[in-house]
């Protein structure tokens, strides 16, 4: 079957691609191990901090270490491994800092076998204290390294390697794309995946398997796609792919006529709108962070103040941060943007836990703020990349788990920051029910997805206006703020958020029927006055997109288009899934006016200078 574009997409959306990635390969002739090396070298788009190669031959040999492919390649020369067949990594840190030993392939006590794992094993705590209970010794921090001493365990009960791995994978919770050797069956590699991307290649003679498509298709374009919980056995005469009971599938393999370039995409045109469309997927992962929230929240300190620190599109979340510590945790909450911190530190007291949001862990603003706010007070960061600055800086630290973002426009770790910021606030509250509500989002988030096709027809009507007004109060002010951010940043159209109060106070005067207005209005506490504030401008020519309930018919009489949403997503939910239209948006106007939003002029992803 050849295989389209559409239909690729769809599959690479079924499981979503988050974190980083795994290689492996069986050949005829060729050594892996320079192979397996150009294959993750096609990995590195995604963003990595670690890299490592398995290979089988008399024996399992590994290289390994963390920093740039390049770089580790030069100090140890990964690709003069023997062998033909062997296993690598590219790893994106999620528990234990990106060092040499949490790097992957990992091993059991005996190094008999060498395992590689993308995802997130959620029960690693109790199933590392067993194991190490019952003598294992542990070499990382990792989650991973788990699933090679419990295969060692049942290995060492006489099970085979097969019986033991799917064994395993009923004991493990979270997500895996898993690829495993051992020195006692050194002509299979034996793998399998759960809600982590995972395919399988076919050669002429030559077996591979990888995380996408990209990563192989210079060796193969003859794909087999593994659904979830699928088990693989790959020998040097062909694969075998087994369901979770053990039985025999028989998975078609699909052609795919697609150029490298295409296929890194995942079969979007660009990372930015592939990212938005990983968001329900990352906020799953982020709740997964729960239990490492509440561990977190029992060592704070008794508080009295809570202050945010953070730029652009996070302090944006910290925002939300403001509304939801205020109405829910009850404490008094100062937000400062990163840059202005300095400004006003001299009144921080050490009563006061000031919380950083930052995706790179690396801005400058945030750093120098960071520094002085440890002088006097507890600092907590909630972070993307692992390992980085505000990590090893900060008091405490929450990841937020969302993956490598390529595109500099910040849209699926605005979410997860978001969605750290409401574990957060229920934990301290041990508030179980908007802990239940927050399990929804994902699934609202997807219902919001679909107004993708509204948006990008009516993305051409404003193509060519010079300004934006984006409004809203209360939990949607920080929508608006962050809809005219993204605007701006990839459009490059003057958009402006409003506190909705606010317009009376000056900005009306700017409003004319060629400046269009997204009015942010969930049902709730702030509804009826933003409603106010739309008939306002109305009445001044704007034409208003309105966001807001299905249910909403006054809304809806008021609306030039209306996007609409399920009626039972709360005001205080809504910020997490009332930017994902704003954010699509802004991407479709920007390839409206041909601008690659990936890359906006005059921007980085992480700012590196104050
Ligand atoms: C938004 O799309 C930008 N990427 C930018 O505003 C960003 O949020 C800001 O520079 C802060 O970066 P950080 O989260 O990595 O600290
Ligand atoms: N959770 C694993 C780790 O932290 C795998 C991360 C990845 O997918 O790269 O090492």
């Amino acid at each position: 079957m050849i295989i389209n574009g559409i239909l690729l997409k769809a599959s690479l959306e079924l499981f979503g691609e988050i974190m980083c990635g795994i290689v492996g390969c069986i050949l005829k002739e060729k050594k892996a191990a320079p192979v397996l090396l150009e294959c993750v070298r096609r990995l590195e788009y995604r963003g990595y901090d670690s890299v490592g190669i398995a290979t089988s031959s008399s024996g399992i040999n590994i290289k390994k270490d963390s920093g740039k492919i390049d770089e580790v390649q030069e100090r140890l020369q990964l690709d003069d491994l023997p062998g033909k067949m062997g296993i690598a990594h590219v790893r994106w840190a999620t528990h234990g800092l990106p060092t040499r030993e949490n790097s992957h392939p990992h091993t059991d006590c005996y190094n008999k076998l060498a395992l590689v794992h993308n995802g997130i094993i959620e029960n690693y705590q109790e199933l590392k204290d067993q194991l190490q209970e019952e003598g294992h010794h542990f070499s990382s921090d990792t989650d991973t390294e788990v699933i090679a001493h419990l295969v060692e365990k049942q290995m060492s009960k006489g099970m085979d390697l097969e019986d033991a791995l799917r064994l395993v994978i009923h004991q493990i919770k979270g997500s895996y794309a898993l690829a495993v050797i051992h020195v006692d069956y050194p002509n299979i590699i034996i793998g399998a995946r759960k809600e982590s991307p995972l395919i399988l290649g076919v050669g002429d003679g030559d077996y591979f398997l990888a995380s996408d498509v990209p990563a192989i298709l210079e060796e193969t374009n003859r794909i087999i796609y593994l659904d979830d919980e699928d088990l693989f056995v790959m020998k040097n005469d062909g694969i075998i792919v087994k369901d979770s009971q053990g039985r025999v599938k028989e998975n078609e393999i699909d052609v795919i006529s697609w150029s490298p370039e295409m296929a890194q995409k995942g079969g979007y045109d660009h990372f930015m709108i592939k990212e938005i469309h990983e968001q329900p997927e990352v906020v799953r992962n982020t709740l997964s962070e729960l239990h490492e929230i509440k561990k977190t929240v029992e060592n704070f300190s008794d508080f009295k103040r809570v202050c945010f620190v953070a730029c652009g599109t996070s302090f944006h979340a910290s925002m939300v941060g403001k509304y939801l510590f205020e109405e829910l945790v009850g404490i008094p909450v100062d937000l400062a943007l990163a840059s202005e911190f300095e400004f006003s530190a001299g009144a921080l007291t050490d009563d006061t836990l000031v919380i950083f949001i930052t995706q790179s862990g690396e801005t400058a603003d945030t750093m120098k703020a960071l520094e002085m706010a440890k002088e006097k007070a507890e600092t907590l960061a909630i972070v993307n990349v692992m390992g980085s600055r505000a990590t090893r800086e900060a008091d405490y630290v929450i990841y937020t788990r969302a993956g490598p973002e390529i595109g500099v426009a910040a849209t699926k770790t605005y979410v997860s920051q978001l969605t750290c910021i409401y574990l957060l606030a229920a934990c301290m509250v041990g508030d179980e029910k908007l802990l239940d509500e927050l399990k929804k989002v994902p699934d609202y988030m997807k219902t919001a997805l679909e107004k993708e096709e509204l948006i990008k027809e009516i993305s051409p009507h404003y193509k060519d206006v010079t300004d934006f007004f984006f409004i809203g109060r209360g939990f949607s002010y920080p929508t608006a703020m962050e809809g005219a951010l993204k605007l701006k940043e990839i459009t490059y159209i003057h958009g402006e958020g409003f506190a909705a109060g606010e317009l009376k106070h000056g900005p009306l005067a700017l409003i004319s029927d060629d400046v269009p207005v997204v009015a942010v209005v969930p049902p709730g506490k702030s509804h009826d006055r933003t409603m106010g504030n739309v008939k306002e401008v109305k009445a001044r020519g704007a034409r208003v997109i309105c966001l807001g309930s299905q249910n909403d018919v006054n809304l809806r009489s008021e609306a030039h288009y209306m996007i609409e949403f399920e009626d039972q997503i709360s005001e205080v939910l809504s910020p997490l899934i009332y930017v994902v239209p704003l954010q699509l948006l802004a991407y479709y106007i920007s390839v409206e006016r041909d601008i690659n939003p990936d890359q906006p002029k005059n921007l980085a992803k992480c700012v590196t200078v104050v």
